[in-house]
């Protein structure tokens, strides 16, 4: 007989996937001074926002995209497309592509 699965409530009305490793081949290229990781900015941003708690931005291992300037994202209510953000996109730009889900 299996164990019994647990289902563990969250406020998570999204999910973010960053690929970490095109976050350290960049070393930085996002936020204001363009010095931060896309993760980082995002979530500075999300803070900054209030979306922070609604948001979970989750940084993986290479989706296989392997975009060259750019961080590789899949939005987890679109699991359809991946999108490659190049270094110095507005992190505000991206996220009017991420609209908030009730
Ligand atoms: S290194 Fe980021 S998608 Fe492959």
């Amino acid at each position: 007989m299996s164990k019994l699965i647990v289902t563990i409530p969250t406020d998570w009305t999204q999910i973010v996937l960053a690929c970490k490793k095109c976050s350290k081949k960049l070393h930085g290229g996002f936020g204001p001074e363009g010095d931060q990781s896309l993760p980082r900015a995002l979530k500075t941003e999300l803070r900054a926002t209030g979306r922070r708690r609604s948001i979970r931005v989750i940084e993986t291992k290479c989706l296989g995209l392997c975009p060259k300037n750019a961080v590789t994202i899949l939005d987890g209510n679109a699991p359809g497309a991946m999108l490659a953000i190049p270094a110095g996109t507005l992190v505000a730009d991206l996220l009017a592509r991420l609209p908030p889900r009730p």
